[in-house]
């Protein structure tokens, strides 16, 4: 039964903490949901967005739309082989408590990503990725909802367009498709990726490690330089790492030979935001009640209650800063309503 609320708080619904109402607000349990809030009249017309942890949003005021929440819940395994297991896992579900049971089942693939914020019906639309691995790497499919035909598709791993926080459901096709379900293919014989540094380092001279431990290690690694949202608001890096012509990076690093680069191509690299804008000397700089956090200058926090405005306008001074002092773009990674 559809109960599309009025006037909504969003307090619980973002992990920036900003107090924000929605003008409407439907919890979304199942596809029949979907079905029936898809057929209403003025549904097309109408703005709206679909919300899951809200570990990803910037909401700069009231949003004058319908918010759909996701809570469509159920974990199942689709088939079981002697080396892996595909599991099928609706979007409602928490991306953590996901990764803890895959990791305590000895399912390996989703290790690297442990305690990343979120739902997992989001984690295929930015394809989130830490520590070397990304999620598109053990994605078999995504089942999606489709307001246009109001029918269910499914897209391929390669139909999703998948690159650096980025895929069809944040390009061409955003706003379209309500993701009902992610296809998993994790391994029994887990094949570790420890080519993010300090995890490499960790596990250097180790002759059996686990899946355990490399979630441990990450979680521990994690804590060391992330605000907990429960404790500080934040939604994880503000900004994208940006990509960059080898020549501008070659000419920063003459100035700045510290400088971490990451090749992508031949002719490009991504840098690290982090860095840059450690470097201008924003890390820890609290202005009024919105700051950068002091343990990584990517994440933007609020120290109780700052509004979207105040976070909008240090996030466009860092971009101003970066661009001055080094000529590079900085994009935002977190999405802006
Ligand atoms: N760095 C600094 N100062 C800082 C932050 C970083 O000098 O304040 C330097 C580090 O020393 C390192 C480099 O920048 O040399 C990269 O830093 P780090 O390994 O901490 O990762 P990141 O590039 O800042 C990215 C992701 C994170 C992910 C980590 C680990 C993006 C936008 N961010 O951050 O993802 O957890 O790598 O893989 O790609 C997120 O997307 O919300 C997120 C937290």
């Amino acid at each position: 039964m559809l109960d599309i609320k009025k006037g909504v708080s969003l307090l619980p619904y973002n992990t920036l903490k900003m107090n924000v109402k929605a003008e409407m607000f439907v919890e979304i349990s199942s596809i029949e949901d979907l079905k029936n809030l898809s057929s209403q009249t003025g549904f097309p017309e109408r703005k709206k967005l679909i919300l899951s942890a809200g570990s990803n949003v910037l909401f700069s005021g009231d949003f004058d739309g319908l918010i759909m929440h996701n809570g469509i819940f159920g974990i199942s395994v689709v088939s079981e082989e002697s080396d892996h297991v595909i599991l099928k896992v609706n979007g409602g579900e928490s991306w953590p408590n996901l990764v803890e049971y895959t990791v305590e089942q000895g399912w390996g693939g989703l290790e690297n990503l442990t305690l990343i914020p979120g739902k997992v019906g989001a984690a295929p639309i930015q394809n989130i990725g830490a520590y070397g691995v990304e999620v598109k790497d053990v994605i078999v499919s995504v089942e999606a909802f489709d307001f246009t035909t109001g029918q269910q598709v499914v897209f391929s791993n390669d139909q999703c367009q998948f690159g650096y926080r980025s895929s069809i459901f944040k390009t061409t096709a955003a706003g379209r498709y309500f993701i009902t379900a992610v296809v998993f293919r994790l391994s029994k014989f887990p094949i570790l990726n420890l080519s993010y540094g300090p995890l490499k380092q960790a596990f250097e001279g180790k002759s059996s490690v686990s899946i355990q431990d490399v979630s441990a290690e990450v979680a521990r690694i994690r804590q060391s330089k992330l605000p907990d949202p429960e404790m500080i608001p934040n939604v994880g890096s503000f900004f994208k790492n940006p990509m960059v012509d080898q020549t501008l990076a070659d000419k920063i690093a003459m100035d700045f030979p510290g400088l971490p680069v990451y090749p992508q191509n031949e002719s490009h690299v991504k840098l690290a935001a982090g860095w840059l804008i450690e470097q201008c000397g924003w890390k820890g700089y609290r202005m009024g009640e919105v700051g950068v956090h002091e343990k990584q200058a990517l994440v933007l926090v609020n120290y109780g209650h700052g509004t979207g405005a105040e976070i909008l306008n240090l996030a466009s001074k860092i971009q101003d800063n970066v661009f001055e002092k080094f000529g590079v773009i900085l994009e935002p990674e977190v999405n802006i309503y």
